[in-house]
């Protein structure tokens, strides 16, 4: 038994019949401090609808889907038949140079929620995975035209693409770089467009700051678009906490990559499979970009997996050299796994029977206004500088404690977990990506547990 947990509470976990952990030595956990955790576990059993359970037995209520990702609420019964099903009947294909009938089924089903005109889908494991083949596709896209000299890869400031080292290189989350220094060369940033002083509190997209856009053409200036390949940018900014497009943003970014010839690509990681009231944020904002990368919501969490989404005409290039070769020299060996294409196609039934992907439309009377309205009462409260929010998404950001960032969030973040909400922080903004499914009940409990949780924090 782990030293660090409370007998008391091994106790009450054996009583539930949750397996706690012989040791924790040997994890090395992701993103997590450590020697914290370890000394105060948070560990969770079982999962069901809107709720956790940890190996205590206490109900936690999911304000965050896991990680972004479980849209169609925890353990819901079509992915896990589709799953359980899937692994007795075959557990492993290999994805090249062979395949089989479900990764066509699901690039099918994909490419039918995606933008008109994006038809092509492209497997990963994962949206950093996505994220890297997405670029990829970009540099190889331009080379096969005969435009070879487009390389530069352009990202946003305050951008999250995953951790892998195209990621990181055009992400501006600067602990996730500074750690590194190495990066891909040739990559360049736009500013962010959180601008707290004009746009504080805004409802839904804010008003200004559509000219940020204009940054695109400043590299332009600098480097020539002819040695451009890509613009990546999430539509709505998730991990650097909840940064949601000014009105006019994306379009005029649609229009300079369209003027210079540059590709444009959505990371829809987090907003991809209704967070923002439709199937992708692309649909919600009215501007369809040339990719969409997309992981999460795909298979509701159930197995890793991730894509990219592709314009016909960027696939269709090349599809032009001799028949006999690979044309795009990359893939990972569980690209379209078996496991995963079940459960992203028992996700996408369950999506569609449920009408989840539309539940988030930010109309006035729907579950994502109720949310709005939760999340904005807020204001006022403690600490409080600024909410943000679109569809089932928002951010509450906090005034950092002086020379002390993240830990004023993090402590509301521990409050709330005592009280049986997890919610998830970012910086020093709450940020919260409830299931789909969500219900009013849900949210009041969400909002009157941050307050209290607030009105407490040193
Ligand atoms: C926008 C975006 N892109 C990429 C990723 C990376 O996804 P993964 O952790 O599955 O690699 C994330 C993860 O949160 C994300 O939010």
């Amino acid at each position: 038994m782990n030293k660090a947990l409370d007998p008391a509470l091994m106790q009450a976990a054996e009583a539930t019949g949750s397996q706690l952990p012989a040791s924790m030595n040997a994890y090395w956990m992701p993103f997590t401090a450590n020697r914290q955790f370890k000394k105060a576990p948070r560990l969770l059993a079982r999962a069901s609808g809107m709720h956790y359970w940890d190996v205590h037995g206490r109900e936690v209520l999911d304000g965050v889907a896991g990680l972004w990702c479980v849209n169609a609420g925890h353990n819901r019964p079509r992915i896990t038949a589709a799953i359980q099903a899937q692994a007795a009947e075959m557990d492993f294909a290999p994805p090249f140079q062979m395949g089989h009938p479900k990764a066509f089924d699901l690039a099918e089903r994909v490419a039918a929620l995606a933008p008109a005109g994006m038809g092509k889908v492209f497997f990963a494991n994962s949206g950093s995975e996505a994220v890297d083949s997405a670029l990829k596709m970009a540099l190889a896209y331009h080379r096969v035209r005969g435009e070879g000299t487009r390389t530069r890869l352009i990202g946003r400031e305050r951008g999250y693409h995953g951790v892998n080292f195209g990621g990181i290189s055009v992400g501006g989350m600067i602990g996730n770089r500074k750690t590194f220094g190495l990066a891909v060369a040739g990559t360049d940033h736009i500013r962010h467009t959180h601008d707290p002083a004009r746009n504080a509190y805004s409802q839904g997209q804010p008003a200004q700051g559509a000219e940020f856009a204009d940054d695109l053409d400043k590299l332009v200036a600098l480097h020539d678009a002819s040695n451009i390949a890509a613009v990546i940018v999430e539509p709505i900014a998730g991990s650097t906490g909840v940064l949601i497009p000014p009105a006019g943003y994306l379009q005029k970014l649609r229009e300079l990559c369209t003027k210079h010839g540059i590709l444009l690509i959505f990371d829809e990681v987090i907003t991809g499979f209704g967070r923002t009231g439709q199937p992708f944020a692309a649909q919600t904002f009215g501007v369809t970009p040339d990719m969409i990368t997309c992981a999460k919501g795909l298979t509701n969490g159930a197995v890793p997996m991730g894509a990219v989404i592709v314009r016909d005409e960027i696939h269709d290039a090349f599809m032009t050299g001799p028949e006999h070769l690979i044309e795009f020299p990359h893939g990972y060996t569980y690209s379209g796994h078996p496991l995963a294409c079940a459960a992203g196609i028992g996700t996408l039934d369950t999506y569609a029977e449920e009408g989840l992907l539309t539940r988030a439309d930010p109309a006035p009377g729907g579950i994502a206004a109720y949310f709005a309205a939760g999340v904005h009462s807020l204001k006022g409260e403690p600490h409080v500088i600024d909410v943000r929010n679109f569809g089932l998404v928002a951010g509450i950001e906090l005034q950092a404690i002086a020379g002390e960032p993240t830990k004023r969030a993090f402590s509301v973040f521990l409050d709330c977990w005592e009280e049986g909400l997890m919610i998830r922080t970012t910086g020093d903004t709450i940020a919260l990506s409830p299931p789909l499914i969500i219900e009013r009940a849900h949210v009041d409990r969400i909002v009157e547990t941050i307050r209290t949780a607030l009105r407490r924090a040193a």
